[in-house]
C-alpha cells in the first residue's frame, strides 16, 4: 500500500479517536463547571471530525448507501464473530471484570446493529416506513420504535434511552 494511503488511514483513526475523547473531556469539564474549557473541547472535537471526514473522503471511504450498509454489516459481524469474543476470553483470563463487561456490552449490541442494518438493506429503496431508534446510555443497546421497559443487556430503565429520529 502506498505510504500516503497508509497515513490517511492512520490519521483517520487518530482524528476519530480525538473527536470522541474531546467530547468525553468536554462532558467532564462541564461536570467540574469549567464551561469555557468544555466549549473549547467541543469546538476542537468538531474540527477533528472535519479532519477525519476529509481523510476518509480522500480514501474514497464513503460509497453508495447500499455499499455502506454492506460494509457496516461486515464490520459489525467481524466484531461479534471474531474481535470481541477473543477480547472477552482474554479479559476473563486476566480477571479484568470491567474490560470484560465493556466488551460484553459492545459484543451484544453489535449483533443488533448487524440485524438492523440488514433489515434496511433488504428493503432499501422499496420501504417508506419511518420510525425512531432508541439507544441505551449505558451499553449502547439500539432498538427500533420503542425503548424496552428495562434494557435486556444491561438492566438500565428504558426511560433513560436516547431517542434518535
Ligand atoms: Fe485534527
Ligand atoms: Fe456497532
Ligand atoms: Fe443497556
Amino acid at each position: 500500500m502506498p505510504k500516503s494511503e497508509q497515513y490517511l488511514k492512520e490519521a483517520f483513526a487518530g482524528e476519530s479517536q480525538a473527536n470522541r475523547k474531546y467530547l468525553a473531556f468536554a462532558a467532564a469539564a462541564d461536570k467540574e463547571s469549567y464551561r469555557q474549557v468544555a466549549k473549547l473541547f467541543r469546538a476542537a472535537a468538531e474540527a477533528e471530525t472535519i479532519h477525519a471526514h476529509n481523510h476518509l473522503r480522500v480514501l474514497k471511504g464513503v460509497k453508495s448507501t447500499r455499499e455502506n450498509l454492506q460494509e457496516a454489516i461486515n464490520g459489525e459481524t467481524d466484531e461479534f464473530n471474531r474481535m470481541y469474543p477473543g477480547m472477552i476470553t482474554t479479559a476473563k483470563a486476566e480477571g479484568n471484570k470491567e474490560a470484560e463487561r465493556s466488551f460484553n456490552y459492545a459484543n451484544e449490541v453489535e449483533k443488533g446493529h448487524a440485524k438492523l442494518y440488514q433489515k434496511l438493506l433488504d428493503t432499501l429503496g422499496t420501504s417508506k416506513e419511518s420510525y425512531p431508534y432508541y439507544v441505551c446510555p449505558i451499553c449502547g443497546n439500539t432498538v427500533e420504535n420503542e425503548p424496552p421497559g428495562v434494557c435486556p443487556i444491561c438492566g438500565t430503565a428504558g426511560k433513560m434511552f436516547k431517542k434518535i429520529e
